[in-house]
């Protein structure tokens, strides 16, 4: 080998590096640049067609998944996955959960003009900065806007408890934290261990946020949340909850592959006949074949006003969509798929969702006519 050989090898092995990095990260260009949003900017598909219910085909859109964790920013590095979306000034607009190699998690922003090609914000957005946020970080951000103002729900966790809390903005960059919402709810867990004794409570413990968009006929907005079972709270200007301590649940287990836990998806769209669709997550127990702890997407219509403490109008009875591909199967958690984005945008919805608590998909389905 000469000398020359050797040194065209050795100068190699960056260029390599190089393009492997670039493969990482190929899907989702980082700015330093945002999109900038004011309280003008519009809101919605120009023309947006509601739904009725079911909203089904949704199909996995073969180039998933569309944004992987980037090995250039600490904050993003291990895992990305469980976006948000919403359309603003024609662009869908996402927030995404990001983790780090020891699990903290934040949560960044990305813009898309097609709804698959996303460039990402090089900064998270949210960051842990409270007690109830550190060491776990701030998860799986859901965003709705009212009247100019973004209120993200999110999940606070320390390691111990997951605490729902709530953030504002008006540009998506910017927030405010307001804390906890529902300090002192209690849940119940299902039990793994004794299933026939099927549910423990769990002081303290809350997630999963999805806020109805407009105020109810009495005024108050609604929020359905949610670790084990759905449940509906209220509200006048959506910062401060009302709820009982033991808050009857809205929705229970009914299928199989909903079993041990739901949680509530993306944040309710309202339908064509003035319900609302509300999509969801479902654990399963291992009953009816499903793999016990897969998550799976349901969706189920509700009206929040006909019946306060539920039970849903009518919900699907298979989901809309499982753990099929590898990054479903294996990832930092094994049969995850995880919804919390629901767009219409350009002729199409568009359902972003985590891929194994590590990767982060969509699915396409038609608007209907
Ligand atoms: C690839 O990314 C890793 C992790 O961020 C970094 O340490 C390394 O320098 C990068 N390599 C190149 C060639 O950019
Ligand atoms: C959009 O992303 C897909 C993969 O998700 C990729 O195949 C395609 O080349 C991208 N298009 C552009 C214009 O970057
Ligand atoms: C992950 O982020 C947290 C919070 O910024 C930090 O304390 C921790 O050291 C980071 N982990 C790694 C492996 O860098
Ligand atoms: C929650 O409980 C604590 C301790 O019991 C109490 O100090 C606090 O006022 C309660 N907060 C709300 C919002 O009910
Ligand atoms: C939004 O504006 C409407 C109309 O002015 C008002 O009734 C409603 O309370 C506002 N909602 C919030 C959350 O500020
Ligand atoms: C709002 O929630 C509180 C606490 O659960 C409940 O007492 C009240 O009746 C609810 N208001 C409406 C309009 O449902």
């Amino acid at each position: 080998m000469s000398l020359k050989d050797i040194l065209s090898s050795l100068l190699l092995l960056p260029a390599l590096a190089a393009a492997v990095n670039s493969t990482v990260s190929s899907s989702g260009d980082s700015s330093s640049k945002v999109p900038r949003i004011t309280k003008q900017s519009t809101d919605g598909d120009r023309h947006y067609v509601a739904p009725y219910f079911p909203l089904l085909g949704f199909e996995q859109y073969a180039g998933n998944p569309i944004l992987s964790p980037n090995p250039k920013h600490n904050w993003e590095s291990a895992y990305l996955y469980n976006p948000t979306a919403i359309v603003i000034d024609d662009m869908v607009m996402m927030l995404y959960r990001a983790q780090n190699k020891t699990k903290t998690s934040s949560v960044g922003l990305a813009w898309s003009s097609n709804g698959v090609n996303f460039t990402r914000y090089d900064k998270p957005v949210l960051e842990p900065t409270e007690p109830y946020e550190t060491p776990g970080g701030c998860e799986d951000p859901r965003v709705v806007r009212v009247n100019g103002t973004f209120y993200m729900t999110y999940t606070g966790y320390d390691d111990t408890t997951a605490r729902l809390c709530l953030a504002t903005s008006t540009d998506m960059v910017h927030w405010t934290k307001h804390g906890p919402i529902l300090p002192n709810v209690t849940d119940v867990v299902y039990d793994w261990q004794n299933p026939l004794n099927t549910y423990k409570p769990r002081a303290g413990w809350s997630k999963s946020g999805s806020i109805l968009d407009e105020p109810q006929p009495d005024g108050t907005y609604r929020m359905l949340f949610g670790d084990s079972f759905l449940y509906q709270v209220n509200s006048t200007d959506l910062v401060h909850w009302n709820y009982d301590q033991y808050v009857l649940p809205y929705a229970s287990h009914l299928n199989p592959w909903e079993m041990a836990i739901m949680e509530s998806g993306p944040p309710a769209i309202k339908t064509r006949d003035g319900k609302w669709l509300q999509v969801y997550n479902g654990v399963a127990t291992g009953l009816g074949g499903f793999t016990p702890s897969q998550y799976s997407t349901g969706q189920m219509l509700i009206d929040p006003v006909r019946f306060p403490h539920g039970p849903p109008v009518a919900r699907v009875e298979t989901p809309l969509l499982q753990p099929t591909s590898v990054d479903e199967i294996t990832g930092q958690v094994d049969h995850v798929v995880f919804t919390e984005g629901l767009v219409q945008f350009h002729g199409k919805w568009f359902m972003y969702f985590g891929q194994g608590d590590e990767f982060l998909g969509v699915a396409t389905a038609p608007v209907q006519p």
